[in-house]
């Protein structure tokens, strides 16, 4: 490969319940392009026991990996031979998955003598944007998914500094657990959203967590006990009670987020001046009430918005191989005894917040 010719690498996903392979380019100035994207959710399997069981997780991600690596090679065009590298996420997530795919990479490596670059999956999503929309540094991330819920100043390849996270449920995770509650199938956040469009946001009024706090962390628990104890209190739930609670849930969730993206965007702007853009990325992106908040919160802070494409803001392998093409730019790649992590912060020098209690928070 002389210097000029553009980086391609293979991206494997498989850190939750989506088994993921892509292929994307990346020129030697670093414009990116996607020559295939490959992703099929575990949703199906996963419905019935109303959330994520890492085992049957596990098992899937062995059965399907090879097949979609497949597919995402042949999408692309490509053979083994044309790649410059094999990348893969290494954590932190679920850590039967995440051995399943940096294996399958490393078999991969070495076999056809390509580098491995073990991913970390929040730097894969904090550096989409730099692929869809050649976003320069620094930027702010709002990360909002099942797994994770976080804002991080994005300032470049490897150096994030985290100016927010949650101090128990992620958001989606909140959303997935009233759901629940309220006898809704999962995943929760599209149900909870299509109820409280059709409920009273007023009917309940629900704590908003962490509002005016200086920092910029999140919490969701108090608010999800808050619907807990009213549920019990309604006794049998009426169609209507459930909009007005799924509304008023998504008002308090609203609320908080709006002041704690806010506070964030301050401490940003504090420490690292203006930023170029908030990135909105994860499941919870997909939410219109929390897009149109996103969107206010970037108008006042003289900010623009960027959201990738909904199938590149949730889990998928392109994220995977552009973290992979951007590192390996700079020349970083992985040895062969690179370890899985179900734990991996993006942030070294990050501490845990105050009251910080959840295992998954940690991700
Ligand atoms: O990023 P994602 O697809 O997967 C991971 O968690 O890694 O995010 C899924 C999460 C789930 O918790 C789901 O309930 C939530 O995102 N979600 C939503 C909406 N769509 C998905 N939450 C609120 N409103 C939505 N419309
Ligand atoms: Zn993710």
């Amino acid at each position: 490969m002389d210097n000029n010719s553009p980086i391609l690498v293979l991206g494997i996903e498989t850190t939750c319940d989506e088994t993921a392979a892509a292929v994307v380019e990346r020129g030697r100035g670093g414009e990116g392009r996607m020559l295939s994207n490959v992703v099929r959710s575990q949703t199906e399997e996963h419905a019935r026991f109303g959330g994520v069981v890492p085992e049957i997780a596990a098992r899937a991600h062995v059965d399907l990996l090879d097949g979609i690596i497949d597919q995402a090679m042949k999408e692309a065009g490509l053979g083994y031979a044309q790649l410059s590298a094999v990348a893969a996420a290494a954590g932190p997530g679920l850590i039967g998955g995440v051995i399943v795919g940096l294996t399958t990479a490393k078999a991969i490596a070495m076999v056809q003598d390509l580098p491995l670059i073990a991913v970390n999956h929040l730097e894969a999503h904090a550096l989409t944007p730099r692929l869809t929309d050649r976003l320069d540094f620094p930027y702010c991330l709002f990360l909002a998914s099942g797994g994770h819920t976080q804002i991080v100043a994005v300032l470049g390849v490897g150096d994030y500094v985290r100016l927010g996270t949650t101090v128990d449920d992620a958001i989606g995770e909140a959303f997935d657990k009233v759901a629940k509650m309220l006898g809704l199938p999962y995943p929760g956040g599209p149900q909870v959203e299509g109820a409280a469009a059709n409920g009273d946001a007023a009917r309940f009024p629900f704590p908003r967590p962490m509002l005016g706090r200086p920092d910029a962390n999140f919490s969701l628990s108090g608010l999800k006990t808050a619907v807990r104890n009213e549920v019990s209190r309604l006794g049998v739930l009426q169609a209507q009670d459930i909009n007005d609670l799924c509304a008023s849930f998504q008002a308090a969730v609203l609320e908080s987020t709006t002041d704690r993206l806010t506070v964030g965007l301050k401490l940003f702007r504090e420490q690292f001046g203006a930023p170029q853009a908030l990135v909105a990325a994860g499941g919870v992106a997909a939410n219109q009430a929390i897009r149109a908040a996103l969107n206010e919160v970037a108008d006042k802070a003289q900010t623009r918005l960027i959201m990738p494409a909904p199938a590149l803001c949730t889990d998928n392998g392109a994220m995977i191989a552009w973290a992979g093409a951007e590192r390996l730019a700079l020349g970083l790649t992985d040895a062969m005894d690179a370890p899985p992590r179900a734990r991996w912060l993006l942030d070294a020098k990050a501490k845990a917040p105050a009251g910080f209690a959840h295992s998954r928070a940690g991700f």
